[in-house]
């Protein structure tokens, strides 16, 4: 019997590739009895734009709301890049994390041994690399208003950047729980040298510090120290608790630590729902021709398990099971240093035999 029901949304560019891998890995795990999930398809983005006039419609939020978890391509494409913001395919995703509350967003940072020569970084400041960001994914300018444009000649576009202490607050709480988890160490990324809205969020996470987590070592650094930091000596951080415009971008660099923005999965989490999906965008240059990394989808599959359904085995399987196939120096392009590498599809394939070996 069938125990979870959850969503597929595609997307758009390399999307619909690499979530094929993804279901070919569920597909799998369902056959030797290991997961039971059902799956259903819909829109967002680009295509929902083709198919139904709008980036998130509300079909998809009714499937969304209906599922116990949702698994996500990407979003983005160049035929729609001109279209007013309402129209365009990343509003679809924004609107999709608004509508569920999905405050949490959790990017974990580590590199599989095999891939430390894909770094940009010398091997020697890499060994173990393991750190998460926590980035606060419904506030912050991205949602800020007012926003929007004015002047005619002169043409001025603006936006809002703000936090209240209730938005700060909730992610700092979840920040501090998943701490205690791991190393007891966090570091809060602000700019409160000149944002008011960093000066609430320093203020809130060092109240809720000082007030319930004390034996938490607690650090607050500038964003623009944290991207410097980050690529000097990376494994000073454990935890990184930040904004939604400061971890969208510490994100991406953090990921070229590991070798590539291919292999990168998230969660994006609330009290009741959960989107997992790849770090990267929908690369619509390398979109249908069999080149894309499927690594960073299958290992958002992984994260489902592992926050929706409990189910740590097969998280660490996945995991594992990714780990011999780079072992054995299977690479998809973006991680290969040579002419040698193998197609996506053969890539959820490698993964697929080492899960049937591993379980
Ligand atoms: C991400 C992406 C999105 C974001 C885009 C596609 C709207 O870059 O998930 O990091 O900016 O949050
Ligand atoms: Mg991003």
């Amino acid at each position: 019997m069938n125990k979870y029901k959850i969503l597929l949304l595609p997307g758009d560019g390399v999307g619909p590739e690499i979530m094929k891998e993804a279901v070919k890995v569920i597909d799998t795990l369902n056959s030797i009895d290991k997961s039971h999930i059902s799956y259903s398809y819909g829109d967002i983005g680009g295509i929902a734009i083709d198919n139904s006039g709008v980036p998130f419609p509300e079909n998809t939020s009714i499937q969304c709301r209906d599922s116990d978890a949702i698994l996500l391509g990407a979003v983005g494409t160049k035929k729609h890049d001109k279209n007013e913001n309402t129209l365009k395919p990343e509003t679809g995703l924004l609107q999709l994390r608004k509508s569920l509350d999905l405050f949490i967003n959790i990017r974990p940072i580590f590199i599989f041994d095999s891939l430390i020569h894909s770094s940009s970084l010398k091997s020697d400041l890499l060994d173990n690399l393991d750190i998460v960001i926590v980035r606060e994914l419904v506030g912050d300018v991205y949602f800020g208003e007012p926003r929007g444009f004015t002047g005619s000649e002169n043409k001025i576009g603006f936006n809002t950047m703000k936090y209240s202490m209730d938005e700060v607050n909730r992610i700092a709480d979840y920040a501090f729980k998943l701490a205690q988890k791991r190393k007891n160490k966090i570091t809060s990324v602000d700019k409160a040298n000149v944002l008011e809205a960093s000066q609430v969020w320093r203020e809130t996470v060092s109240e809720l510090h000082k007030n319930n987590y004390e034996n938490v070592d607690l650090s607050h650094m500038y964003v623009d120290n944290a991207a410097m930091q980050l690529v000097k000596d990376p494994r000073q951080f454990d935890i990184i608790l930040t904004g939604n415009l400061f971890g969208d971008i510490l994100s991406d660099e953090a990921s070229m630590l590991t070798g590539s923005i291919g292999m990168l999965p998230s969660a994006s989490l609330s009290d009741n729902n959960a989107v997992y999906e790849p770090i990267h965008g929908s690369a619509p240059d390398i979109a249908n021709k069999g080149v894309v990394n499927p690594i960073a989808m299958i290992l958002s599959l992984g994260m489902m398990f592992e926050y929706s359904f409990n189910n740590k085995d097969i998280s660490s399987l996945i995991k594992k099971s990714i780990g011999n196939v780079l072992k054995a120096g299977i690479y998809t392009q973006d991680i290969s240093d040579s002419e040698n590498f193998v197609s996506t599809s053969d890539m959820g394939d490698a993964i697929i035999k080492e899960i049937k070996q591993n379980v």
